[in-house]
């Protein structure tokens, strides 16, 4: 499974940073057949634990699973860990790229996102956008992260890559960027995770906050 091609399939990333197990398993059932992309973390992974993700990941093999890892370290040791997350059944697995492109790890099957802006902080990457984005067409990604809250990075990304790299932004909801935001400046997924989670009805807080990702339209 490959992100790129799921942008008709949803347009939303589930972020689950769930601190107690049990719930990874009931928002899945939850939301079963609605849900196409999750976002794990070192949350999950300390929560769970790699077989716990491994169980997870199988018992929702319609999914993709992504890892934000947030992988910094030497291309060798990122390489590593990318391999062993791409043997849990991972997806796909986020990189910082502050790293740079020798750093990068390339993991046959197992997409790379390579994060270039943040919601808050960052302010070193946005001051050198420019050039992380440029190292993103010299690696082999499959797209980057863009913080939802940042528009001009977002449509600068875009008008960058073209429509070969897909663009995640996060932000969504807890943070207080409007569902479609992101989307209607370019990027392809809303990543979104408390406004779900944490939400009464999380069935429906999906389906209403994926309607208004399709829709892109954004007055804020
Ligand atoms: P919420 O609950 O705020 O979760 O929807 C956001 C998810 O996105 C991850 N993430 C980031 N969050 N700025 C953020 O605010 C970033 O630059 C960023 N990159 C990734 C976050 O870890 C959580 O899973």
């Amino acid at each position: 499974m490959r992100i790129r091609d799921l942008r008709n399939a949803s347009r939303v990333v589930l972020a689950l940073d769930l601190t107690e197990p049990r719930r990874y398993w009931s928002i899945m059932d939850e939301l079963r057949g609605l849900v196409k992309i999750v976002k794990v973390s070192w949350v999950t992974l300390l929560t769970i634990g790699p077989e716990g993700l491994s169980k997870l990941i199988n018992y929702n093999k319609d999914v993709y699973f992504l890892m934000d890892a947030k992988l910094a370290d030497v291309g060798f040791i990122n390489n590593i860990i990318a391999g062993k997350l791409k043997e849990l059944g991972i997806n796909g697995v986020i990189v910082h790229g502050f790293v740079g492109k020798v750093n990068m790890p390339n993991v046959e099957g197992l997409d790379l996102l390579v994060l270039v802006s943040m919601t808050s902080g960052g302010e070193l990457y946005d001051a050198n956008f420019e050039g992380m984005i440029s190292m993103v067409k010299e690696i082999n990604a499959a797209g980057v992260i863009v913080g939802g809250n940042k528009p001009s990075l977002i449509r600068r990304a875009r008008s960058y890559l073209g429509n070969d790299y897909v663009i995640l932004s996060p932000g969504i909801g807890a943070q207080g960027v409007k569902p479609g935001c992101a989307i209607f400046h370019g990027a392809d997924f809303e990543i979104v995770g408390r406004a779900i989670y944490e939400s009464e009805n999380p069935r429906d807080s999906f389906i209403k906050i994926e309607e208004e990702s399709k829709k892109a339209e954004c007055s804020q």
